[in-house]
């Protein structure tokens, strides 16, 4: 197995570390377009091998894509993070010129690539990736869903006391602050349903709290968030070296499925080998399909954006 990811910043550098931590491949890239940063932080991750006990080579580059060549997943964390006060939506133009382009490279030397991205607004960025790219739908998935999911589950762990391994909770649509829908009517702990223990009003509050947890991190931070989407980019590169067909929301093209068509957006799907191998139906009840129909079209909207931004 090869990895790389592109973008050494917080994100990029946290999944390459976490990819390594868990021994995910033999080889794995990090390559960064500034000057001897991937190499740097590369070669730090390396320096942690004898501590934490893994074997994974970890390589640096700088912008030079030959040393990604055969490359089995690629994760692409590359653009310009939000600051306070941004939404994700406001990096599309300086991020889709970079996303394009890495993919294009990426695949001129691998082919058979699955590419995970992460760069914001990532909805839209994995969209153009589907579209600039022309692979097969599989190959190419968004990751905020198990992010989302993964905060969503922190703030029901902060109500109940419990822990958060015992919970499945899923959020599903755009990895936006409006356009997200944490499923709280499906959560639940071992089995039980959270509703039973918490209070409409406490599962509203909780609900709020997850979409807004990228931006309230921002806020604390000064810019986003690392560890949590460094970790969940692993999470789903995991499922797809190790063919674990674990299911998690993810981003990926839509064609009739939850009633929406030429659209990615997140969904329950199952991460295997392949990349994304099928969606599971969660058969939403009325007001969750029309809060997803919702977030398609605020999410088709800022696919617009980028038509216009591609033809200018
Ligand atoms: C976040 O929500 C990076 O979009 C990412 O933190």
């Amino acid at each position: 197995m090869k990895i790389t990811v592109v973008g050494a910043g917080a994100v990029g550098a946290t999944c390459a570390d976490n990819i390594a931590r868990r021994a995910l491949a033999e080889e794995l890239v990090l390559l960064d377009i500034r000057e001897g940063f991937a190499e740097g932080k590369a070669l730090d991750i390396t320096q942690t091998s004898s501590l934490l006990g893994f074997d994974t080579r970890v390589i640096g580059v700088t912008n030079d894509y030959s040393k990604t060549a055969n490359s089995d997943v690629a994760v692409i964390t590359s653009g310009i993070p939000r600051k306070p006060g941004m939404t994700r939506e406001e990096l599309i133009g300086t991020n889709a010129r970079i996303v394009e382009d890495v993919c294009k490279n990426l695949l001129a030397h691998s082919p058979n690539v699955i590419i995970v991205v992460i760069s914001n607004p990532m909805d839209t960025m994995t969209y153009l990736a589907m579209k600039s790219t022309g692979l097969p739908k599989n190959r190419i998935i968004g990751m905020g869903g198990i992010l989302d999911s993964a905060r969503f589950k922190t703030y029901i762990q902060k109500e109940l006391g419990c822990s958060q391994n015992d919970l499945h909770a899923v959020v599903i649509g755009g990895h936006g602050d409006t356009t997200m829908i944490p499923l709280t009517r499906l959560a639940t702990v071992n089995g039980t349903p959270i509703s039973n223990m918490l209070s409409a009003e406490t599962l509203k509050q909780i609900s709020a709290d997850t979409m807004v947890g990228g931006a309230t991190l921002t806020k604390l931070l000064g810019t986003s968030a690392w560890y949590a989407p460094g970790a969940a980019g692993a999470a789903l590169v995991e499922s797809i070296v190790r063919n674990q067909k674990k299911v998690f929301p993810c981003c990926v093209m839509l064609e009739g499925e939850y009633g929406q068509n030429d659209i990615c957006l997140g969904v329950p799907v199952v991460i295997g080998s392949n990349g994304w191998e099928k969606i599971i139906d969660y058969k939403l009840n009325a007001d969750e399909q029309e809060a997803f129909n919702k977030s398609a079209d605020a999410v088709r909207a800022m696919n617009k954006v980028l038509d216009e931004l591609v033809q200018a």
